[in-house]
């Protein structure tokens, strides 16, 4: 007998077992509405196949691929597991030169401790919050830590705004780290927690996500799988601008110069508008002469 015959004809056997894999084919039905056809699908849900081998095996294979097919999100979501959190979304503004130099300020006095942005050295903006070239950690130093601190100029190019955002926020205490934090968005990463100060202390809560009977396949936010368990020095409003502010540095860090492209884009833009317009005109122009001769050619 083969493997499916072997399977399906005590899947068969099993009342209870049966019961539970039509709840499951009925609970996820609507899924299928396309991919089976209706006299199948409605035999399969009231499981009326009869169990003779030939059958068995047709239906066991159907069973199968439907049962794979309905699981496939769960497979996935499992491989991808708990760190699997959404990307906020985040303010962004480079309009806002206040917020950058927060930024930027926070920058200098939080992360150049590690981090470089070594690439943006000559740039004036920075310069005045206190991102100093020569105050950065510049191959001074042996990390401990299994990866070194990568330099930050371009991260906001590589990584995005949101899972910058994110990342600062999905910290959370794990005394099995050797740092003794985690993060959500970067598991076993090596950089501390080292906005826990500010932030407070934050606790992977299992089951919260869960209990909240969310639908499985929208992933979770941050702050569904995490707990703030200690308040630090900001309140969480605080936190939030803090974060904003870094963020708006670092998309700025990464390309100090799109505002200035920005703007030149209307002026490139607008000449191109009034290059058109004066095209416009030689064409008539041009095409006057040449429609009028042949129009007199024609009436002679
Ligand atoms: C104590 C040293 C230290 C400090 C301070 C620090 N970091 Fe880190 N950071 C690290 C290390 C080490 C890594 C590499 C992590 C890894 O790849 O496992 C890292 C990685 C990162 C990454 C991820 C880079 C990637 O691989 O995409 C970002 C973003 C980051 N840090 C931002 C910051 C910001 C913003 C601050 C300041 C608020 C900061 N870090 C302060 C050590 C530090």
């Amino acid at each position: 007998m083969s493997v499916t015959k072997q399977l399906f004809s005590r899947h068969c056997e099993d009342p209870k077992r049966t019961k539970q894999s039509s709840i499951l084919i009925q609970q996820f039905s609507g899924l299928l509405r396309n991919k089976v056809p209706r006299n199948d699908k409605q035999r399969l849900l009231q499981n009326k196949v009869p169990c003779n081998d030939g059958v068995i095996k047709e239906s066991g294979l159907v069973r199968v691929i439907i049962i794979l097919l309905l699981m496939s999100p769960l497979i996935s979501f499992a491989a991808i597991g708990p760190a699997s959190i959404r990307l906020e979304r985040v303010p962004v503004n480079l309009h806002d030169i206040a917020s950058i130099k927060r930024g930027a300020k926070l920058f200098a006095t939080q992360c150049m401790v590690c981090h470089t942005a070594k690439y943006l050295r000559h740039n004036k903006l920075a310069q005045q919050a206190g991102v100093l070239y020569s105050k950065m950690p510049i191959g001074e130093r042996k990390w401990v830590y299994a990866t070194p601190p990568p330099d930050l100029t371009l991260i906001a190019s590589v990584r995005g705004p949101r899972w910058l955002y994110t990342y600062l926020h999905s910290f959370y205490q794990d005394p099995k780290s050797p740092t003794g934090s985690n993060n959500l968005l970067m598991p076993n990463t090596s950089m501390p927690n080292i906005l826990q100060g500010m932030q407070g202390t934050q606790e992977l809560v299992n089951g919260l996500y869960e209990q909240a009977s969310k639908p499985l396949l929208v992933k979770p936010h941050w702050y569904d799988r995490l707990k703030l368990v200690k308040s630090g020095t900001m309140t969480p409003e605080q936190f939030n601008q803090a974060t904003i502010d870094l963020v708006d540095f670092l998309d700025y860090a990464s390309d100090p110069h799109k505002l200035q492209r920005y703007h030149l884009g209307y002026w490139v833009l607008g000449f191109l508008i009034i290059l058109a317009i004066l095209l416009f005109f030689v064409y008539k122009e041009f095409w006057r002469d040449v429609n009028t001769k042949s129009h007199k050619d024609i009436t002679g």
